[in-house]
């Protein structure tokens, strides 16, 4: 039996792959031995969390960060960003419409603005809540634990806190005022107080390795994620890493594959940026090749295009019923369908975990 052979029998047999049985996945050229990985993908996807597509609308609520992440278009640095903020009252609209669409989750999502305090972002989590059946997602940074534990005892269910890289070296040169044990303690407490939690990289970040995302894909495993997020890096001019070549569809591809078989039961979004580097069919390819979730952006168009944290990013209306129409006719034709459920963690829901406000649906 050929390596290949012997890999592809060990994800049959169940077993779980090791960091070198990942690099050599990793490295896979061959176009049959990659139609295959995505194949069995595929069918681990459809036995784990089924054919079922959950969608999630994306607010993009603020564009102020206070970090300067080197990758990152809305870094602080940058002079060239209009920077704007949406008012409580105009985030719960937003949600409000999107609930009347047929969303069930949003995703509450804005660069790290303390602007929005603890308070600010408890009364924008319990105002969404009374007015309508929403599960929220945060994706607002690094806070403290404290604050952590009053969103969701405010009622918000899901976080998500990319981990970027498991490199740590290449952490620090991308992260000039964060750490990477911060970003991991933020997400053990994320954990302990009870969120579903997602996280996540960029693939093809300057300086990263083959084995740098063979070691993602483990650490995936070992921090037991809920949700795994992964889209290529894509380079944006205004930031100190201009000119630098972005990752590939390919690669994010052989990553997001691997990232279900890894993980099995996680949900996976086929992120925004891998189908603003491949607009025709890259959401649909990454559906076929392990994930379930789609972010439709329903930010107000007037602020969409300052969300720009790398250029180009295409901007789906998500806040329409010919959008979310014309998605449902799309995911019939590759055999899958919009999900009605909450889509709460299919990892949480095996442990019989509690689900505070939309129980466990
Ligand atoms: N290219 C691709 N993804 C990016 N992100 C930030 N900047 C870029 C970029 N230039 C990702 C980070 C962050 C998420 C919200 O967006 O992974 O966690
Ligand atoms: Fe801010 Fe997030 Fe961009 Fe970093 S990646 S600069 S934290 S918005």
């Amino acid at each position: 039996m050929d390596t290949l052979d012997r890999l592809f029998a060990k994800i049959e047999g169940g077993q779980d792959l090791d960091i070198s049985d990942l690099v050599c996945l990793l490295l896979l050229e061959d176009n049959d031995a990659l139609q295959r990985l995505y194949a069995l993908a595929d069918r681990i996807r459809k036995k784990y969390v089924g054919d079922e597509v959950h969608l999630r609308g994306l607010i993009e609520f603020s564009n102020y960060c206070r970090k300067n992440c080197a990758y990152c278009g809305i870094r602080r640095g940058n002079r060239k960003v209009r920077r704007y903020r949406m008012e409580i009252e105009e985030i719960v609209a937003v949600a409000v419409a999107a609930a009347g669409l047929g969303y069930r989750t949003v995703v509450l999502q804005s660069g790290e603005d303390s602007w929005y305090t603890a308070d600010k972002i408890v009364n924008l989590i319990r105002r969404i809540k009374m007015s309508v059946n929403l599960a929220i997602t945060l994706s607002i940074g690094e806070r403290s634990k404290e604050e952590y534990r009053r969103f969701f005892e405010a009622g918000a269910e899901r976080y998500l806190l990319r981990f970027e890289t498991s490199n740590r070296d290449l952490y620090a040169r991308l992260h000039p005022d964060s750490s990477y044990n911060r970003r991991l303690e933020c997400l053990a407490w994320l954990r302990e107080i009870g969120y579903q939690v997602g996280s996540g990289v960029m693939v093809g970040l300057p300086g990263q390795t083959v084995s740098d995302l063979a070691a993602d894909l483990m650490m995936f495993r070992q921090l037991d994620l809920d949700m795994v997020g992964l889209g290529p890096y894509i380079c944006h001019p205004d930031t100190p890493l201009a000119g630098s070549p972005g990752g590939t569809v390919e690669m994010t591809f052989k990553m997001l594959a691997l990232t279900r078989i890894v993980t099995r039961n996680t949900h996976i979004p086929a992120t925004t940026a891998l189908a603003t580097l491949r607009p025709e069919n890259g959401r649909e390819q990454a559906l076929r090749l392990g994930a379930n979730v789609i972010m439709p952006n329903i930010t107000p168009l007037q602020y969409r295009e300052h969300y720009q944290i790398y250029p180009g990013k295409i901007c789906l209306q998500g806040l329409s019923e010919k959008y979310t129409a014309s998605l449902e006719e799309r995911l019939r034709s590759i055999g899958r369908f919009v999900s009605r459920s909450y889509g709460h963690s299919v990892k949480a829901q095996a442990k019989n975990c509690f689900f505070n406000a939309t129980n466990g649906e």
